[in-house]
Protein backbone atom coordinates (compact mmCIF):
# COMPACT_ATOMS: atom_id res chain seq x y z
CA UNK A 1 0.00 0.00 0.00
CA UNK A 2 1.12 3.53 -0.78
CA UNK A 3 0.41 6.02 1.55
CA UNK A 4 0.80 9.88 1.42
CA UNK A 5 2.12 11.37 4.89
CA UNK A 6 1.21 15.20 4.90
CA UNK A 7 3.33 16.77 7.66
CA UNK A 8 5.71 13.91 7.26
CA UNK A 9 9.02 15.96 8.98
CA UNK A 10 6.94 16.75 12.36
CA UNK A 11 6.62 15.08 15.06
CA UNK A 12 3.82 12.67 14.51
CA UNK A 13 4.07 11.98 11.07
CA UNK A 14 7.80 11.42 10.90
CA UNK A 15 7.96 8.95 14.01
CA UNK A 16 4.60 6.80 12.69
CA UNK A 17 6.95 6.49 9.04
CA UNK A 18 9.91 5.73 11.28
CA UNK A 19 7.94 3.36 13.51
CA UNK A 20 6.38 1.77 10.09
CA UNK A 21 9.78 1.49 8.03
CA UNK A 22 11.95 0.31 10.99
CA UNK A 23 9.42 -2.76 12.18
CA UNK A 24 9.32 -3.92 8.85
CA UNK A 25 5.97 -3.17 7.46
CA UNK A 26 5.73 -3.06 3.67
CA UNK A 27 3.86 0.17 3.03
CA UNK A 28 5.59 2.36 0.88
CA UNK A 29 5.87 6.35 1.94
CA UNK A 30 5.08 9.65 0.28
CA UNK A 31 6.33 12.43 2.29
CA UNK A 32 4.91 16.49 1.97
CA UNK A 33 5.61 19.13 4.32
CA UNK A 34 6.33 22.80 4.03
CA UNK A 35 9.13 22.46 6.61
CA UNK A 36 7.96 25.39 8.47
CA UNK A 37 8.18 23.77 12.11
CA UNK A 38 11.46 24.50 13.70
CA UNK A 39 13.36 21.23 13.47
CA UNK A 40 11.28 19.69 10.96
CA UNK A 41 14.60 19.82 8.80
CA UNK A 42 16.04 17.44 11.04
CA UNK A 43 13.60 15.03 10.29
CA UNK A 44 13.77 15.74 6.88
CA UNK A 45 16.97 13.79 6.53
CA UNK A 46 16.42 11.11 9.04
CA UNK A 47 13.72 9.96 6.29
CA UNK A 48 15.85 10.51 3.25
CA UNK A 49 18.03 8.25 5.19
CA UNK A 50 15.25 5.73 5.18
CA UNK A 51 14.27 6.24 1.79
CA UNK A 52 10.79 7.63 1.92
CA UNK A 53 10.14 9.84 -1.05
CA UNK A 54 9.93 13.15 0.50
CA UNK A 55 8.41 16.83 -1.14
CA UNK A 56 8.88 19.96 -0.31
CA UNK A 57 5.63 21.18 -0.61
CA UNK A 58 2.63 23.01 1.36
CA UNK A 59 -1.03 22.09 1.78
CA UNK A 60 -2.38 25.72 1.16
CA UNK A 61 -1.38 25.61 -2.26
CA UNK A 62 -3.22 23.01 -4.45
CA UNK A 63 -0.85 22.93 -7.20
CA UNK A 64 1.65 21.48 -4.85
CA UNK A 65 -0.20 18.36 -4.40
CA UNK A 66 -0.68 17.83 -8.37
CA UNK A 67 2.27 17.29 -8.69
CA UNK A 68 2.52 14.38 -6.24
CA UNK A 69 2.51 10.56 -6.81
CA UNK A 70 -0.74 8.46 -6.44
CA UNK A 71 -1.68 6.84 -3.34
CA UNK A 72 -3.85 4.68 -1.46
CA UNK A 73 -4.52 6.41 1.43
CA UNK A 74 -3.07 9.42 3.23
CA UNK A 75 -2.27 10.26 6.42
CA UNK A 76 -2.63 14.01 7.60
CA UNK A 77 -0.28 14.99 10.07
CA UNK A 78 0.46 18.54 9.06
CA UNK A 79 -0.90 20.98 10.92
CA UNK A 80 -0.53 24.17 12.87
CA UNK A 81 -1.10 22.36 16.39
CA UNK A 82 -1.19 25.16 18.67
CA UNK A 83 -4.19 26.28 20.54
CA UNK A 84 -2.83 29.71 20.43
CA UNK A 85 -2.34 29.65 16.61
CA UNK A 86 -3.77 32.44 15.08
CA UNK A 87 -3.79 35.40 17.35
CA UNK A 88 -1.33 37.59 16.35
CA UNK A 89 -2.95 40.51 14.70
CA UNK A 90 -0.94 40.26 11.22
CA UNK A 91 -3.08 38.20 9.40
CA UNK A 92 -1.91 34.79 11.43
CA UNK A 93 -6.13 33.62 12.43
CA UNK A 94 -5.98 33.73 8.32
CA UNK A 95 -3.10 31.80 7.90
CA UNK A 96 -4.22 29.29 10.31
CA UNK A 97 -7.37 28.28 8.55
CA UNK A 98 -5.64 28.25 5.34
CA UNK A 99 -3.16 25.75 7.04
CA UNK A 100 -5.46 23.37 9.11
CA UNK A 101 -8.79 23.84 7.14
CA UNK A 102 -8.00 24.79 2.91
CA UNK A 103 -4.81 22.57 3.42
CA UNK A 104 -7.66 19.73 4.25
CA UNK A 105 -9.95 20.93 1.99
CA UNK A 106 -6.80 20.58 -1.23
CA UNK A 107 -6.02 16.91 0.45
CA UNK A 108 -9.97 15.99 0.53
CA UNK A 109 -9.91 16.72 -3.88
CA UNK A 110 -6.48 15.05 -4.33
CA UNK A 111 -8.35 12.17 -2.23
CA UNK A 112 -10.82 12.65 -4.51
CA UNK A 113 -8.91 12.57 -7.86
CA UNK A 114 -7.25 9.50 -6.98
CA UNK A 115 -9.58 7.45 -4.93
CA UNK A 116 -7.20 8.43 -2.00
CA UNK A 117 -8.90 7.43 2.03
CA UNK A 118 -7.97 9.83 4.60
CA UNK A 119 -7.18 9.00 7.97
CA UNK A 120 -7.07 12.36 10.27
CA UNK A 121 -5.57 13.54 13.01
CA UNK A 122 -7.87 15.16 14.72
CA UNK A 123 -7.51 16.70 18.68
CA UNK A 124 -9.35 17.07 22.17
CA UNK A 125 -9.43 20.64 21.39
CA UNK A 126 -12.62 20.12 19.18
CA UNK A 127 -14.84 19.57 22.71
CA UNK A 128 -16.68 22.87 24.24
CA UNK A 129 -14.09 24.91 26.37
CA UNK A 130 -17.27 26.09 28.38
CA UNK A 131 -18.70 22.92 28.91
CA UNK A 132 -15.19 21.21 30.25
CA UNK A 133 -14.29 24.25 32.21
CA UNK A 134 -17.35 23.66 34.32
CA UNK A 135 -17.02 20.27 35.07
CA UNK A 136 -16.94 19.49 38.56
CA UNK A 137 -13.18 18.85 40.03
CA UNK A 138 -11.49 18.29 43.03
CA UNK A 139 -7.50 18.00 43.68
CA UNK A 140 -6.44 14.59 45.01
CA UNK A 141 -2.30 13.87 44.70
CA UNK A 142 -1.80 16.96 43.57
CA UNK A 143 -4.11 16.66 40.69
CA UNK A 144 -7.80 17.41 39.45
CA UNK A 145 -9.39 14.37 38.88
CA UNK A 146 -13.21 14.63 37.92
CA UNK A 147 -15.65 14.62 40.53
CA UNK A 148 -18.58 12.35 39.27
CA UNK A 149 -20.59 12.45 42.53
CA UNK A 150 -21.02 15.82 41.82
CA UNK A 151 -21.71 15.83 37.81
CA UNK A 152 -24.76 16.84 36.00
CA UNK A 153 -26.94 14.00 34.82
CA UNK A 154 -27.12 15.76 31.48
CA UNK A 155 -23.53 14.85 31.29
CA UNK A 156 -23.18 11.74 32.31
CA UNK A 157 -23.36 9.72 28.59
CA UNK A 158 -20.59 12.17 27.72
CA UNK A 159 -18.13 12.08 30.17
CA UNK A 160 -17.15 9.93 33.12
CA UNK A 161 -14.37 8.58 35.35
CA UNK A 162 -12.62 7.19 32.03
CA UNK A 163 -12.46 10.48 30.27
CA UNK A 164 -14.92 12.69 27.97
CA UNK A 165 -16.52 10.48 24.98
CA UNK A 166 -17.14 11.25 21.62
CA UNK A 167 -20.85 12.97 22.28
CA UNK A 168 -18.82 15.71 24.99
CA UNK A 169 -20.31 18.74 23.47
CA UNK A 170 -18.18 20.51 20.70
CA UNK A 171 -19.83 23.85 20.97
CA UNK A 172 -17.97 27.15 20.63
CA UNK A 173 -15.76 28.85 21.80
CA UNK A 174 -13.47 25.77 20.84
CA UNK A 175 -10.22 28.14 20.28
CA UNK A 176 -9.60 28.99 16.34
CA UNK A 177 -7.32 25.98 16.18
CA UNK A 178 -10.21 23.46 17.53
CA UNK A 179 -12.71 24.91 15.01
CA UNK A 180 -10.53 24.28 12.19
CA UNK A 181 -9.90 20.95 12.99
CA UNK A 182 -13.94 21.07 13.97
CA UNK A 183 -14.36 21.99 10.82
CA UNK A 184 -12.08 19.68 8.68
CA UNK A 185 -13.71 16.57 10.06
CA UNK A 186 -16.81 17.91 8.61
CA UNK A 187 -15.65 18.08 5.49
CA UNK A 188 -13.43 15.21 5.39
CA UNK A 189 -16.88 12.86 6.69
CA UNK A 190 -18.85 14.74 3.68
CA UNK A 191 -16.45 13.89 1.13
CA UNK A 192 -16.34 10.45 2.45
CA UNK A 193 -20.04 10.01 1.98
CA UNK A 194 -20.58 11.98 -0.93
CA UNK A 195 -17.78 10.39 -3.14
CA UNK A 196 -16.83 7.02 -1.39
CA UNK A 197 -13.89 7.45 0.08
CA UNK A 198 -12.39 6.10 3.41
CA UNK A 199 -12.16 8.20 5.74
CA UNK A 200 -11.22 7.94 9.15
CA UNK A 201 -11.42 10.53 12.06
CA UNK A 202 -8.84 10.25 14.78
CA UNK A 203 -9.38 12.69 17.83
CA UNK A 204 -6.09 12.49 19.32
CA UNK A 205 -5.27 13.13 23.09
CA UNK A 206 -2.36 14.80 24.13
CA UNK A 207 0.76 12.73 22.32
CA UNK A 208 4.14 12.50 23.19
CA UNK A 209 7.97 10.96 22.80
CA UNK A 210 11.21 11.62 21.63
CA UNK A 211 12.07 13.64 19.46
CA UNK A 212 8.70 15.82 19.58
CA UNK A 213 9.55 19.87 19.16
CA UNK A 214 7.83 21.35 21.89
CA UNK A 215 6.91 25.00 23.30
CA UNK A 216 5.06 25.64 26.26
CA UNK A 217 1.94 25.96 23.96
CA UNK A 218 2.51 22.58 22.09
CA UNK A 219 4.24 19.44 23.30
CA UNK A 220 3.76 19.91 26.71
CA UNK A 221 5.25 16.61 28.00
CA UNK A 222 8.39 17.31 25.94
CA UNK A 223 8.54 20.80 26.90
CA UNK A 224 8.66 20.07 30.38
CA UNK A 225 11.20 17.39 30.37
CA UNK A 226 13.44 19.02 28.05
CA UNK A 227 13.53 22.09 30.03
CA UNK A 228 13.69 20.31 33.67
CA UNK A 229 17.12 18.57 31.57
CA UNK A 230 18.16 21.94 30.35
CA UNK A 231 18.08 23.78 33.74
CA UNK A 232 15.21 26.17 32.25
CA UNK A 233 12.90 27.93 34.25
CA UNK A 234 9.13 26.27 34.49
CA UNK A 235 6.26 27.51 35.48
CA UNK A 236 2.66 26.83 36.63
CA UNK A 237 0.18 29.18 35.03
CA UNK A 238 -3.40 29.40 35.79
CA UNK A 239 -5.90 27.62 38.71
CA UNK A 240 -4.19 29.17 41.25
CA UNK A 241 -0.64 28.18 40.21
CA UNK A 242 -0.60 24.89 41.63
CA UNK A 243 0.07 22.72 38.32
CA UNK A 244 -2.86 20.73 39.52
CA UNK A 245 -3.93 20.29 35.78
CA UNK A 246 -4.11 17.17 34.00
CA UNK A 247 -3.23 15.89 30.81
CA UNK A 248 -2.95 12.19 29.18
CA UNK A 249 -0.71 11.01 26.93
CA UNK A 250 -0.42 8.62 24.12
CA UNK A 251 2.61 7.68 22.24
CA UNK A 252 2.33 7.89 18.18
CA UNK A 253 3.26 4.22 18.00
CA UNK A 254 0.75 3.37 19.52
CA UNK A 255 -1.30 5.55 17.26
CA UNK A 256 0.02 3.47 14.53
CA UNK A 257 -1.50 -0.14 15.32
CA UNK A 258 -4.90 1.71 15.42
CA UNK A 259 -4.23 3.14 11.98
CA UNK A 260 -3.04 0.16 10.51
CA UNK A 261 -6.74 -1.53 11.54
CA UNK A 262 -8.09 1.86 9.65
CA UNK A 263 -6.11 0.86 6.62
CA UNK A 264 -6.94 -2.44 6.59
CA UNK A 265 -10.51 -1.75 6.78
CA UNK A 266 -13.24 -2.02 3.60
CA UNK A 267 -14.65 1.41 2.17
CA UNK A 268 -17.90 -0.29 2.59
CA UNK A 269 -16.76 -0.64 6.61
CA UNK A 270 -19.96 0.45 8.82
CA UNK A 271 -17.30 0.91 11.87
CA UNK A 272 -17.98 4.58 13.31
CA UNK A 273 -15.56 7.01 11.78
CA UNK A 274 -15.20 8.88 14.47
CA UNK A 275 -13.06 7.97 17.61
CA UNK A 276 -11.32 9.56 20.12
CA UNK A 277 -7.41 8.22 20.46
CA UNK A 278 -5.58 8.64 23.61
CA UNK A 279 -3.84 7.15 26.60
CA UNK A 280 -6.94 7.49 28.27
CA UNK A 281 -6.99 7.69 32.42
CA UNK A 282 -4.49 5.39 32.95
CA UNK A 283 -1.59 8.02 31.77
CA UNK A 284 -3.29 10.79 32.83
CA UNK A 285 -0.88 13.25 34.99
CA UNK A 286 -1.11 16.75 36.59
CA UNK A 287 1.99 19.21 35.62
CA UNK A 288 2.82 19.16 40.00
CA UNK A 289 2.89 14.97 39.20
CA UNK A 290 5.46 15.72 36.19
CA UNK A 291 7.61 17.97 38.08
CA UNK A 292 7.87 15.34 40.70
CA UNK A 293 8.94 12.60 38.25
CA UNK A 294 11.47 14.95 36.88
CA UNK A 295 12.59 16.12 40.21
CA UNK A 296 13.79 12.17 40.97
CA UNK A 297 14.75 11.19 37.57
CA UNK A 298 16.99 14.44 37.26
CA UNK A 299 17.37 16.78 40.00
CA UNK A 300 14.48 18.90 42.24
CA UNK A 301 14.37 22.48 41.28
CA UNK A 302 12.15 25.17 42.18
CA UNK A 303 9.09 25.84 39.85
CA UNK A 304 7.52 29.14 39.69
CA UNK A 305 3.90 30.22 39.80
CA UNK A 306 1.76 32.37 37.77
CA UNK A 307 -2.23 32.41 39.11
CA UNK A 308 -3.19 34.89 36.03
CA UNK A 309 -5.78 32.43 33.93
CA UNK A 310 -5.02 32.40 30.69
CA UNK A 311 -7.39 32.18 27.27
CA UNK A 312 -8.14 28.75 26.32
CA UNK A 313 -6.21 27.05 29.18
CA UNK A 314 -8.24 24.29 30.47
CA UNK A 315 -8.14 22.20 34.06
CA UNK A 316 -8.66 18.45 32.94
CA UNK A 317 -8.90 16.57 29.63
CA UNK A 318 -8.82 12.84 29.68
CA UNK A 319 -9.93 11.62 26.53
CA UNK A 320 -11.97 7.92 26.79
CA UNK A 321 -10.96 6.20 24.10
CA UNK A 322 -13.63 3.13 25.11
CA UNK A 323 -15.50 3.26 21.35
CA UNK A 324 -11.57 2.99 20.04
CA UNK A 325 -11.40 -0.19 22.21
CA UNK A 326 -14.65 -1.51 21.75
CA UNK A 327 -14.58 -1.03 17.84
CA UNK A 328 -11.09 -1.91 17.00
CA UNK A 329 -9.64 -4.05 19.82
CA UNK A 330 -7.91 -1.05 20.23
CA UNK A 331 -5.23 -0.47 23.34
CA UNK A 332 -2.49 1.92 24.13
CA UNK A 333 0.36 0.08 25.35
CA UNK A 334 3.19 2.57 26.10
CA UNK A 335 2.92 4.13 29.38
CA UNK A 336 3.40 7.47 30.32
CA UNK A 337 6.38 6.29 32.49
CA UNK A 338 7.98 4.65 29.17
CA UNK A 339 7.35 7.89 27.34
CA UNK A 340 8.98 9.75 29.94
CA UNK A 341 11.72 8.21 30.39
CA UNK A 342 11.90 7.94 26.31
CA UNK A 343 11.76 11.72 26.33
CA UNK A 344 14.53 12.14 29.34
CA UNK A 345 17.22 9.90 27.92
CA UNK A 346 16.67 12.38 24.45
CA UNK A 347 16.71 15.27 26.56
CA UNK A 348 20.13 14.01 27.63
CA UNK A 349 21.74 13.05 24.40
CA UNK A 350 19.92 16.37 22.87
CA UNK A 351 20.90 19.01 25.24
CA UNK A 352 20.41 21.80 22.77
CA UNK A 353 17.46 20.07 21.63
CA UNK A 354 14.87 22.92 22.53
CA UNK A 355 17.42 25.53 21.51
CA UNK A 356 16.83 23.77 17.63
CA UNK A 357 13.30 23.18 17.63
CA UNK A 358 12.02 26.78 18.89
CA UNK A 359 11.02 25.56 22.47
CA UNK A 360 13.45 27.88 24.32
CA UNK A 361 11.50 31.14 23.18
N1 LIG B 1 1.17 16.44 19.19
C1 LIG B 1 -0.01 16.36 19.81
O1 LIG B 1 -0.08 16.30 21.05
C2 LIG B 1 -1.29 16.29 19.00
C3 LIG B 1 -2.49 16.06 19.69
C4 LIG B 1 -3.68 16.00 18.96
C5 LIG B 1 -3.64 16.15 17.58
N2 LIG B 1 -2.47 16.37 16.94
C6 LIG B 1 -2.48 16.54 15.48
O2 LIG B 1 -1.51 15.69 14.91
C7 LIG B 1 -0.93 16.30 13.76
C8 LIG B 1 0.57 16.30 13.88
O3 LIG B 1 0.97 17.07 15.02
P1 LIG B 1 2.49 17.17 15.44
O4 LIG B 1 2.54 17.19 16.91
O5 LIG B 1 3.30 16.18 14.72
O6 LIG B 1 2.85 18.64 14.91
P2 LIG B 1 4.26 19.15 14.33
O7 LIG B 1 4.19 20.62 14.38
O8 LIG B 1 5.37 18.46 15.01
O9 LIG B 1 4.21 18.64 12.83
C9 LIG B 1 3.40 19.25 11.84
C10 LIG B 1 4.21 19.27 10.55
O10 LIG B 1 3.35 19.80 9.53
C11 LIG B 1 4.10 20.72 8.74
N3 LIG B 1 3.13 21.65 8.17
C12 LIG B 1 2.42 22.60 8.82
N4 LIG B 1 1.61 23.25 7.95
C13 LIG B 1 1.82 22.69 6.75
C14 LIG B 1 1.29 22.93 5.45
N5 LIG B 1 0.41 23.91 5.22
N6 LIG B 1 1.72 22.17 4.41
C15 LIG B 1 2.65 21.19 4.62
N7 LIG B 1 3.20 20.93 5.83
C16 LIG B 1 2.78 21.67 6.88
C17 LIG B 1 5.11 21.35 9.70
O11 LIG B 1 6.26 21.86 9.05
C18 LIG B 1 5.45 20.17 10.60
O12 LIG B 1 6.58 19.46 10.13
C19 LIG B 1 -1.56 17.70 13.67
O13 LIG B 1 -2.62 17.65 12.75
C20 LIG B 1 -2.09 17.94 15.05
O14 LIG B 1 -3.22 18.81 15.02
C21 LIG B 1 -1.28 16.44 17.62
Amino acid sequence: MRILVTGACGFVGSTMITHWLTQGSDYQFVGLDNLQRPGSDINREKLQRLGVELYHGDLRHASDLAVLPKVDFVIDAAANPSVLAGLGDRGQSRQLVEHNLIGTLNLLEYCRTHQAGLVLLSTSRVYSIEHLTALPLTVAEHAFTLDTASLDASLSATVSSLGINERFSTQAPISLYGATKLASETMALEYGKTFGLPIWINRCGVMAGAGQFARADQGIFSFWVHRWAENKPLRYIGFGGHGHQVRDCLHPADLCKLVEKQLAESVESDKPRLVNVSGGIASAMSLAQLSQWCADRFTPEQVGKDDADRPFDLPWVVLDHSLATKTWGWQPTISTTQILEQLAAFAMDHPQWLKATGGDR
